[in-house]
């Protein structure tokens, strides 16, 4: 099987990359590769190739720069899509498109399953709601697997963060008022091979249970411990999300996905995020120390 991975310098791409280099015939873009703002160059790139399946992990991810850049937001998180939508249409071949719980307004306090009604709060939210209505229009074998809170040794994300200032110091705070779940990069590659052959629409995909930005934090402070990397800072202070001052754009407050569809087509339940974060910092940091 063939498979081509755009956004291959991502946090998501490049896991993924690596995790099927030995399964499958792996073709893999870098932003640098192909710009995805410019539709020719999709175009022309991926005409002479064939495949059976493309994953798109790549997109402007950056939440409060696309509240100033919409055009680029939608033209890379909307319009690319489309184009790689109907390029899959037209080689026969399945696209599965990496969207997000910033879908969602986050006024529910279940976890959110995929019939429940998209309400972005922001233009990076929009601007990935307008993807996946484009993908899902041009073809009901493409799939739009939504994830969230995504973490992994190929990019810097919030958790490696929070562990850097614990080491440097003996205070640190997270949001306490913010709920969702963290998703390994290593588990979503595991999980996405089992839904090549399903048409679903919409698919949630992320590690059981849900937290806190603090709680989150927390339980990476604990497991830096438990794996003996040394840290100055002990416990996780809380902030509120109403103190983020700096941020320009909306998030929702409460952005948990059910797995439950997914669970529910292939048997797999996807292990908590305290295990995975756990099995993260025992790979990545605690030779590190
Ligand atoms: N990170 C999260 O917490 C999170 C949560 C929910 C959903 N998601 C979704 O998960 C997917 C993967 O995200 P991630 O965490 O891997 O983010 P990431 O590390 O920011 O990766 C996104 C990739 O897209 C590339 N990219 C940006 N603009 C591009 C363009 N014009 N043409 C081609 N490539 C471009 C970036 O390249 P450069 O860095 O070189 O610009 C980067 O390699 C995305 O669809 C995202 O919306 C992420």
């Amino acid at each position: 099987m063939k498979i081509v991975i755009i956004g291959s310098g991502g946090r998501l791409g490049a896991a993924l990359v690596r995790a099927y280099r030995e399964k499958f015939d792996v073709v893999g873009f870098s932003h640098a590769q192909l710009d995805l703002a410019k539709p020719d160059a999709i175009r022309s790139t991926l005409d002479n190739l064939k495949f059976d399946v493309l994953i798109n992990a790549a997109a402007f991810t950056n939440v409060d720069l696309c509240e100033t850049e919409k055009d680029q937001a939608f033209a890379i998180n909307a319009d690319a899509p489309r184009v790689l939508a109907e390029i899959c249409r037209d080689k026969n071949a399945k696209l599965i498109h990496i969207s997000t719980d910033y879908v969602f307004d986050g006024h529910k306090r279940q976890p959110y399953v995929e019939d429940d009604a998209a309400n972005p709060i922001s233009a990076y939210g929009e601007s990935k709601r307008a993807g996946e209505k484009f993908v899902l229009q041009t073809s009901d074998r493409h799939l739009v697997v939504r994830v969230s809170w995504v973490f992994g040794q190929d990019r810097p994300s919030f958790i490696d963060a929070m562990i850097k200032r614990a080491r440097e110091e003996e205070q640190i705070e997270a949001i306490g008022d913010k709920w969702s779940t963290p998703t390994y990069t290593e588990d979503l590659a595991e999980w996405l091979p089992r839904v090549f052959d399903v048409d679903a629409g919409i698919l949630h995909l992320a590690n059981a249970g849900q937290c806190t930005w603090q709680e989150y934090a927390q339980h990476a402070l604990d497991s830096c411990r438990a794996a003996g990397v040394l840290l100055k800072a002990k416990t996780v202070g809380a902030l509120k999300l109403a103190d983020m001052q700096t941020w320009v754009a909306g998030r929702p407050v409460y952005s948990v996905l059910s797995s439950a569809k997914y669970q529910a087509l292939t048997g797999i339940k996807p292990r908590s995020w305290r295990d995975a974060v756990a099995d993260y910092i025992e790979r990545s940091y605690s030779s590190k120390t």
